[in-house]
């Protein structure tokens, strides 16, 4: 099979290296991809928004599947541009997107399907939003309803700093037309976790659990990224807790998505907050993630084509998913001063000094030259298996002195909780 895999981050590089594995796979392409993906297939300098293009591209390159790994491109419809075309994409259409476009459409299709998440308020007037700001209890999160980069939750410990946040988002539209409506929603307190799933239309399959760490620095300390680092499995599920989610959240969403005949197909990341064994929702997003498909892949046994192409044809099965015992951790290095302001360009030395165990997954990287530089915010995901979490973090860390690049910003606490 021909395949096209849509993306440019360590996400990306991650879903390449799977495919890779697979006896089905006869040539692999990535648009835009970046200097590590390069090594394993043929860059196309596509952006990943530029969806007519990439149609054009798949058509013409007669292209079996199309995988596409970021929101941007299947909230925007390139998995509907494609089917029209008559070409096969994983990850769902645009009805189906809309579960990570809109936070409201998502609180809204929780709050029917009793699927348990924080109290919430939808607003599409700013000054109705700061006059109902009494009702909230203080902290409150203020959340940009659409897109946003993974910059639209506002976190606020005082109903001023609320209102600021509505402010911007609404009036001063700091996030464009994704700030028109907001959600404001109760803090929930507890662990966070990510729980993937594969869906084919009719049943939604957990993947292994992971961990992700959110903030910038050691100890949960400084702004949220995209994910510094995560490990799987994630210790914190266990049998009662698995029976809550499959019981409160994955069989009341999938019963939704029926009764609203909406045909989800591809990955629902579900974000949740745990508590006491139980979970509730903060979020759907619907792709991989990232840093988590970088700690998940790894541990999968089974062919990524063939589950990819079960999802499209309707028949996935939970015995099509094995996994290995094996402990996963990824340890993200970024760009001095990411999430805010970073330099690019920096050229990257040692990535051939780690040890063979070692996966380097590129994320923000490109080729200058015969130099591979780094070229966005998170650089590198380094990432390692062992029998123990403790064996996977202490191979991962061991090897972090021998990769270099000017102003390189890591967490020291990655699987050490
Ligand atoms: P979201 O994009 O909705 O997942 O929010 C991004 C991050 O903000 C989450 O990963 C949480 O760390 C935090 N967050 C979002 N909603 C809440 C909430 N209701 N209570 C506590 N933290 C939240
Ligand atoms: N790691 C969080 C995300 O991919 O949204």
């Amino acid at each position: 099979m021909k395949i096209l895999v849509v993306g440019s981050g360590a996400r990306e590089h991650a879903i390449c290296w799977k495919l890779k594995q697979s006896s089905k796979l006869s040539k692999l392409y990535c648009a835009p991809g970046n200097a590590g993906i390069s090594q394993i297939a043929e860059c196309i300098e596509i952006k990943v928004d530029k969806l007519k293009e990439i149609v054009e591209f798949s058509v013409d390159s007669k292209i079996d599947l199309v995988v596409v790994g970021p929101e941007v491109p299947l909230v925007a419809g390139l998995v509907d541009m494609l089917n029209e075309k008559g070409i096969k994409a994983f990850g769902p259409v645009k009805s189906g997107a809309k579960f990570e476009g809109s936070k409201s459409y998502s609180k809204d299709f929780m709050k029917k399907h009793s699927i348990p998440s924080a109290r919430y308020e939808v607003y599409t007037d700013s000054e109705k939003a700061i006059g109902d700001l009494e009702k909230f209890n203080i902290p409150l999160v203020v959340k940009a309803d659409g897109l946003a980069a993974g910059k639209g939750v506002i976190i606020c410990e005082t109903r001023k700093e609320a209102e600021e946040a509505i402010k911007s988002i609404m009036d001063k539209k700091q996030f464009g037309d994704a700030g028109n409506t907001v959600v404001i929603e109760e803090f929930l307190r507890g662990t966070e976790a990510s729980l993937l799933c594969f869906v084919d239309g009719k049943n939604i399959i957990p993947m292994e659990s992971a961990r992700d760490y959110k903030k910038a620095y050691d100890g949960d300390k400084g702004l949220n990224t995209g994910g510094m680092g995560c490990f799987s499995p994630n210790t914190i599920f266990n049998v009662e807790l698995n029976q809550y989610i499959k019981k409160n959240i994955l069989d009341r969403t999938l019963k939704g998505f029926l009764a609203e005949g909406i045909n989800f197909k591809g990955v629902l990341f579900i974000g949740l907050i745990i508590k006491n064994n139980q979970a509730k929702v903060l979020e759907y997003n619907t792709r991989f993630g990232d840093p988590e498909t970088e700690v998940v892949l790894p541990r999968l046994k089974s062919d990524l084509i063939d589950i990819m192409l079960k999802c499209i044809e309707g028949n996935l099965s939970e015995d099509d998913l094995h996994w290995e015992d094996d402990n996963c951790v990824t340890l993200v290095l970024a760009s001095g001063g990411y999430p805010e302001n970073y330099e690019k360009g920096k050229e990257i030395t040692g990535l051939n000094k780690v040890d063979d165990d070692i996966i380097i997954f590129h994320g923000g990287t490109k080729l200058y030259g015969n130099k591979t530089v780094t070229d966005g915010g998170r650089v590198l995901a380094v990432t390692a298996m062992g029998n123990t979490l403790e064996e996977a973090r202490n191979k991962v860390y061991k090897n972090i002195p021998k990769i270099y690049f000017e102003k390189m910003q890591y967490r020291t606490d990655i699987a050490k909780f």
